[in-house]
């Protein structure tokens, strides 16, 4: 099972969740690339069976505009069929750039494996198990 996670981070929380999640996947077996976002193809997306991808709630509510959210306009073509995942940090909102971004995968044809996992600011406490675990069931899935 191979799995690609591709993130962006500006202050390192979602950053930090990517690196929880690889661990909890790579204990499962799983095959996995990380990237950040800015050394990241279309390719590593063909080629995963699992796409993971991380953005912390920018700007009002959107997705990080100057590298992110081109990289997920730019492979939304090939989220048709594709069991996805996806991650995030934020801070004073209520996960409203999650919900709508759930709601842009699915009607690109993903196939959302869970609820996306938000974080306030930097995992903390409950939340590294919680980064591990969605690691873990995504790769099992
Ligand atoms: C320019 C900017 C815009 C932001 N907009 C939001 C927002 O709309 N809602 C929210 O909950 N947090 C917002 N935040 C807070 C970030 O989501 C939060 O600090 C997050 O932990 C950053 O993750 P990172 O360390 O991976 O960059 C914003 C932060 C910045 C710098």
């Amino acid at each position: 099972m191979k799995m690609c996670i591709v993130y962006w981070s500006g202050t390192g929380n979602t950053e930090a969740m990517a690196n929880l999640i690889c661990e909890g996947a790579v204990s499962t077996g799983a095959d996995v690339t990380l990237k950040e976002v800015s050394s990241a193809s279309a390719a590593d997306i063909e080629g995963a069976d699992v796409a993971v991808f991380g953005c912390p709630s920018m700007g009002d509510e959107i997705l990080e505009e100057d590298e992110f959210e081109p990289f997920m306009s730019s492979v939304t073509g090939l989220l048709d069929g594709k069991k996805v995942g996806l991650f995030g940090s934020y801070d004073w909102g209520d996960g409203e750039w999650m919900r709508t971004w759930e709601s842009d995968v699915k009607k690109a044809g993903a196939h959302l494996l869970k609820e996306g996992l938000i974080v306030n600011l930097t995992p903390e406490g409950d939340d590294v198990e919680k980064c591990r675990s969605f690691g873990k069931d995504i790769a099992g899935m």
